[in-house]
C-alpha cells in the first residue's frame, strides 16, 4: 500500500473590486485593446486597502475546508505559497493558524513566486506521504497588487490578487497510476535568471519592499520551453500521453503561453481550464484559483485526470499529476 494525497475541497477567494483595461488606460499609456491582443487580460480584481494576504489565504482556506468537511483541530499542515506575505517575517501561514484555530501541528510559506502553488503541493505531499501529516491544507495566496510599479505599463496591467486553497487528506492507494490523489510532482529551479523576473527591494538588499520588475520578452521565450518539457516529464512519469488528461490547468500568466502550451501538448482548448482573462496573472494563486473554478462549476469530475504546471521567477517551475 501507498500512501497518497487526495485532494478533498477546494476554495477560492477574489477580493470585491474589479480594475478593468479601461480603467487602467486612464493611468497608463496602454489601451483595451493591447492588453486583450498581448495576454487575454480583460480585468483583474484589487483587493482593498487594509486587505492583505492573509485575509484572502483565510477566505479561501475556509471554503476549501468546509468543501472538505474538515475542521483546524485534524490539519497537520498549513502550507502557503506567497511573494507577497503580511510581514517580513513571520510566515503567513502561521496568521493563517491562528485565523482557523489550529493550535496543533505546524505552518510555513513556500517562495516559488508564480509558481509557488506546485511548490507548496509537492511540500505538503511530501510530509503527507512520509508520514508527518494525515491532512494538510494548501494556500496560493497574493496581493501583487502592492508590489506592482503602477506607472509601469509594461507590468502593472498583467496581474491581479486572490488565493486559492485545496485540502489533502492521506489515502491508502495502490502505489500505481489508477490510484486517487496526487501521482506526481515535477520540481525545477535555475537560479541563473534571477535578474530577468524580480523585486528590486528586499530586506537585505535595499531595506525597502520595492517593485516588480520583468523582462516580459525572456520571460515568455522560457516559460513556453520550460511548461513544455515539464509536463512532458509528468506524463511520462506515470506513463500517460496528453490523450489521457482529462483538463490542463495551468498558470494564469498570458492566453499566448496558455496556447502555446496547450498546443505542444496536442490538447484543445476545451480541455484547458482559463481565468487569465478575469483574474489577470495572481502568481501563486491562479493554479489554485483556476482548479476551484473548474471543480465548483462541474467541469472538473471525481476521477478526473488533472495537469496543473506553473512557472515563476527565479526562474521555477514545475508539474503535478493528480487525480481527483
Ligand atoms: N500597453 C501598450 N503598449 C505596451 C504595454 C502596454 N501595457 N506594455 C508594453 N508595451 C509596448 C512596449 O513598450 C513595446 O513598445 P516598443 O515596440 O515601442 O518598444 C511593445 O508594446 C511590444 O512590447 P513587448 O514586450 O515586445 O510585447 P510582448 O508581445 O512581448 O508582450 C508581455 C509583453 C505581455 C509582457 C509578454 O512578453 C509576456 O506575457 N511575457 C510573459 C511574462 C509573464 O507573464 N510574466 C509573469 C510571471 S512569469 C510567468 O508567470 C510565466
Amino acid at each position: 500500500m501507498t500512501i497518497r494525497s487526495r485532494i478533498a475541497g477546494v476554495g477560492a477567494y477574489l477580493p470585491a473590486r474589479v480594475v478593468t483595461n479601461a480603467e487602467l488606460a486612464e493611468k497608463v499609456d496602454t489601451s483595451n485593446e493591447w492588453i486583450i491582443e498581448r495576454t487575454g487580460i480583460r480585468q483583474r480584481h484589487i483587493a482593498a486597502e487594509g486587505e492583505k494576504t492573509s485575509d484572502l489565504a483565510i477566505a479561501a482556506a475556509r471554503k476549501a475546508m468546509d468543501a472538505a468537511g474538515i475542521t483546524a483541530e485534524e490539519l497537520g499542515v498549513i502550507v502557503v505559497a506567497t511573494a507577497t506575505p503580511d510581514n517580513t517575517f513571520p510566515a503567513t501561514a502561521t496568521r493563517v493558524q491562528a485565523a482557523l484555530g489550529m493550535t496543533k501541528g505546524f505552518a510555513l510559506d513556500v517562495q516559488a513566486v508564480c509558481s509557488g502553488f506546485i511548490f507548496a503541493l509537492s511540500v505538503a505531499d511530501n510530509f503527507i506521504k512520509a508520514g508527518q501529516a494525515k491532512a494538510a491544507l494548501v494556500i496560493g495566496a497574493e496581493t501583487f497588487s502592492r508590489i506592482l510599479d503602477w506607472e509601469d505599463r509594461t507590468t502593472c496591467v498583467l496581474f491581479g490578487d486572490g488565493a486559492g486553497a485545496v485540502v489533502l487528506k492521506a489515502e491508502e492507494g495502490k502505489g500505481d497510476n489508477t490510484d486517487a490523489g496526487i501521482l506526481s510532482t515535477h520540481l525545477h529551479s535555475d537560479g541563473r535568471h534571477y535578474d530577468l523576473l524580480q523585486v528590486d527591494g528586499g530586506p537585505s538588499s535595499t531595506q525597502t519592499v520595492g517593485h516588480l520588475r520583468m523582462e516580459g520578452r525572456e520571460v515568455f521565450r522560457h516559460a513556453v520551453t520550460n511548461l513544455a518539457s515539464v509536463v512532458q516529464e509528468a506524463l511520462s512519469a506515470n506513463g500517460f500521453t496528453s490523450d489521457d488528461i482529462n483538463w490542463l490547468v495551468p498558470h494564469q500568466a498570458n492566453m499566448r503561453i496558455l496556447e502555446g502550451t496547450g498546443k505542444k501538448l496536442k490538447m484543445s482548448a476545451d480541455r484547458i481550464v482559463v481565468t487569465v482573462d478575469r483574474h489577470a496573472n495572481t502568481s501563486a494563486a491562479s493554479v489554485p484559483l483556476a482548479l476551484a473554478e473548474a471543480v465548483n462549476d462541474g467541469r472538473i469530475k471525481t476521477g478526473d485526470l488533472v495537469l496543473l504546471e506553473a512557472m515563476g521567477g527565479g526562474f521555477t517551475w514545475g508539474a503535478a499529476l493528480v487525480r481527483m
